[in-house]
């Protein structure tokens, strides 16, 4: 199965994983070429996982002490232009020549499996800091097939609902960075997208621990917190003008508006049917059997 498209090309099978043209090569690129720095910081998803909002909050928890908050470059830029993905980039150049000229601390993004970096990103000692976010699947389904409608060729017809439900329910992404996380628990930091929204104070805080630049009592004092959350918020990033262009541009298949749909827990109930979740839920059941984790 392939969901085409002019830009990404077809999804193929790669080790086990269901990844565009532009993936594997930027993959293999990565794995023969790229020079990991114990400072990068990879903020690692599925599409449609929350990887704009981690982004986001990634991008101004590093910068939280030079920004004023009425000012922000989150103001007037996409969260995808401030953390780009670098097998992306890497594909495009044909070389690691772009990521190796940025200066350290590197902030980039990825989509491939924590499986398909090399050693020497994740092995203990220079690995590179990894921040991954996942989301409640029937979520993601819904939020995918909204999304991979928009990136689909006009000629072609949309995808139905049950196409894209046949297509979903290969494959695993999620169990490579737990346990990572739970192994290098200081390179490795894993999320869920329904305790961000239930928690977010808690949640940028865990996130600047994480990166080693926790919130000072004079930060806190003066509600930096408080102000990337309101930032970084769905209401407050969708309605910034940047992010209302629907039209693509940067070479990208999609507009900035096509990131930022509904932004909630539970939308799936609208759009499932009866049969679908329950399937789901078996499969992912099934997948998380004997791993030690669970969406709950
Ligand atoms: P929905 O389609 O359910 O609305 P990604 O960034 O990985 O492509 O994921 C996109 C999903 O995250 C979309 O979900 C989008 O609306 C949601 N999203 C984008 N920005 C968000 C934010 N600031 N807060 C919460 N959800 C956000």
């Amino acid at each position: 199965p392939s969901v085409e498209t002019p830009d990404e090309g077809q999804l193929f099978q790669y080790h086990g994983f269901w990844i565009s043209s532009f993936g594997i090569k930027g993959s293999l690129l990565i794995h023969d070429h790229f020079k990991p720095r114990s400072t990068d910081i990879i903020v690692a998803t599925y599409p449609k996982y929350g990887t704009t909002w981690l982004k986001a909050f990634v991008f101004s928890i590093i910068n939280k002490a030079p920004f004023d908050f009425s000012d922000h470059p989150l103001h007037k830029v996409n969260p995808q232009d401030l953390v780009p993905f670098f097998e992306g980039i890497t594909c495009k150049d044909g070389s690691t020549s772009f990521v190796d000229g940025i200066p350290s601390p590197r902030l980039l993004s990825t989509h491939l499996p924590y499986s398909l970096f090399p050693t020497r990103m994740t092995d203990d000692t220079m690995a590179c800091r990894f921040l991954y976010v996942c989301r409640y699947p029937k979520d993601v389904l819904v939020s995918k097939w909204h999304f991979v409608n928009k990136l689909r060729p006009k000629k072609l017809p949309p995808l139905s609902l049950e196409e894209t439900f046949d297509l979903f329910c290969k494959g695993d992404h999620i169990l490579g960075y737990w346990k990572a996380s739970v192994e290098l628990p200081k390179k490795v930091l894993f999320l869920k997208y329904e305790d961000v929204k239930k928690e977010p104070l808690g949640c940028v805080r865990k996130v600047a621990e994480f990166l080693g630049v926790p919130f000072t009592p004079e930060e806190e004092n003066n509600e930096i917190v408080e102000q990337i959350v309101k930032l970084c918020s769905f209401e407050s990033m969708s309605n910034q003008d940047v992010n209302k262009l629907d039209k693509r541009y940067q070479q990208r298949p999609v507009s900035n508006s096509d990131f930022f749909k509904k932004g909630e827990v539970g939308d799936w109930v609208n759009h499932l049917s009866p049969e679908m979740a329950e399937k789901l839920d078996q499969i992912t059941e099934e997948k998380l059997q004997d791993t030690g984790f669970n969406f709950h």
